[in-house]
């Protein structure tokens, strides 16, 4: 497993979602909540919305603003639909300030 940097901490708003463009993966959502930070594939599984756009974290969970599906962002899961494929997620690692994501 390799760690690739995402993006920095200073990045990061609690309770809002980061765009990272990673080569090889494409756009991921980046999630910083309670001080923990989240990272799953950006585009929402029902179309192509992009969650870091138009999405917003409630409840624990990322919201798709496009027809309310939503998606536990700690693990990809989709848990309302009309989203049912889970979002591809990644373990994240913060070191000096970065954010790394391990693919
Ligand atoms: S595009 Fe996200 S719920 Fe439909």
């Amino acid at each position: 497993m390799g760690l690739i940097k995402a993006c920095d901490m200073s990045d990061l708003e609690d309770g809002e979602i980061f765009k990272a463009e990673i080569e090889g993966e494409g756009a991921l959502a980046i999630y910083l909540v309670d001080e923990e930070v989240f990272a799953t594939a950006d585009i929402c599984t029902h179309g192509e919305a992009s969650l870091s756009d138009d999405g917003y974290i409630e409840d624990g969970v990322v919201i798709c603003s496009w027809h309310d599906g939503a998606f536990d962002f700690k693990t990809g899961e989709a848990c309302r639909l009309p989203c049912m494929d889970p979002l591809k997620s990644y373990p994240t690692e913060v070191k000096d300030g970065e954010v790394f994501i391990k693919v």
